[in-house]
């Protein structure tokens, strides 16, 4: 069955290769995906040698762990070894038919990003952004081709959770669209589509759950008591194991980002930019006990 809105399969382009702009963990749980269900070459790209390294390093590891599970064959762990490779140069995307950016959430970040992928790659290829938060219409404002830009926005970890939130901008065509459609089901994800509209439809709602928790600790409720209120509901995680495994940075910015949309409805949780600012990636330490001084941040310390 076809996903609501998507346009007709037979629009979408076939994929041959596959860029990824960032070599950072979301970028790499990507380029493993790519290259595992797309069976492509999957390029990452990235600022430096040393961060480059990091992510192959990274897929490397995370195919040994599929081989260790029995999940993969050896042929298949070395033919997936060999499908993501790192590059210094976006020329490498030349012969790309889908690149997307997992790079820092910055607006002028993401344009020139873009700017410098379109100078490489052909007209058709499809131009997608992982962004949690950002204006998909303002992304592309500046592209010269601003028709084969999409949302791809996956969840972490990308590895597992099936859904795959994917936004249409202003401009998007329908023979990006389809493409982006095709791309999500070979992944194996549930794709829906949604509008360009400030943290797009599934962040909007986890932002306005998290922050009914943090404003139940910053009312008195004693952190733990709030983490673990929901418990028996079933969830698959406690929200500040959510807020670690999404990072509080990332979490911020999108708060940021619904509260200078919507002002009245989203605020910043002023103890979760202490968080950030303290450099703290949670409030739960390395043996997941909670963290006295990251605790103590969130309860006003
Ligand atoms: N990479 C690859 N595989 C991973 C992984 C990772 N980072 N983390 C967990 N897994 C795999 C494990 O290897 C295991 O696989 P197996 O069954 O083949 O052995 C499987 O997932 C289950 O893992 P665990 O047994 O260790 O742990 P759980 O059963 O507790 O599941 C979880 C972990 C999948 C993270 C689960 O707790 C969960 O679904 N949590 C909710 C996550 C969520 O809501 N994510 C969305 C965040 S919002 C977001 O990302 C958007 C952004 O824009 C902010």
């Amino acid at each position: 069955k076809r996903p609501a809105g998507a346009p007709d399969k037979s629009l979408a382009r076939k994929v041959t290769k596959v860029g990824v702009v960032g070599a950072g963990l979301m970028a790499s749980q990507m380029a493993l995906l790519f290259a595992r269900r797309l069976e492509v070459p999957v390029v990452l790209t990235d600022l430096d040698q040393a961060r480059l390294d990091k992510g192959v390093a990274y897929v490397h590891a995370e195919v040994d762990k599929l081989l260790g599970k029995g999940r993969i064959s050896g042929d298949q762990a070395n033919r997936l070894k060999a499908l993501v490779t790192g590059s210094l140069t976006k020329d490498a995307f030349a012969d790309a038919d889908f690149v997307i950016e997992a790079v820092f959430e910055d607006m002028k970040v993401k344009q020139k990003v873009f700017a410098e992928v379109e100078a490489v790659v052909s007209e058709t290829c499809v131009l997608a952004t992982n962004t949690s938060s950002l204006s998909l219409t303002e992304m592309g404002s500046e592209l010269r081709h601003p028709e084969r830009l999409v949302g791809f926005h996956f969840f972490n970890p990308v590895a597992v959770m099936p859904l795959l939130e994917i936004i249409r901008g202003h401009a998007t065509d329908d023979a990006t669209l389809a493409t982006a459609f095709a791309v999500g089901k070979s992944l194996k994800k549930s794709s829906v589509l949604v509008k360009d509209a400030p943290a797009f439809v599934v962040n909007r709602l986890l932002t306005r759950f998290m922050g009914e928790v943090i404003t139940a600790v910053d009312e008195g409720t004693p952190l733990e008591v709030a983490d673990h209120a929901l418990d028996d509901l079933g969830l698959p995680m406690t929200p500040f194991a959510l807020l670690q495994l999404v990072g509080p940075a990332v979490g911020l910015h999108v708060s940021e980002t619904l509260h200078a949309a919507f002002p009245e409805r989203f605020g910043v949780s002023q103890n979760m930019a202490k968080l950030v600012a303290a450099g703290k990636p949670g409030v739960y330490g390395a043996d997941f006990s909670l963290d006295p001084e990251a605790v103590a941040i969130f309860s006003g310390g």
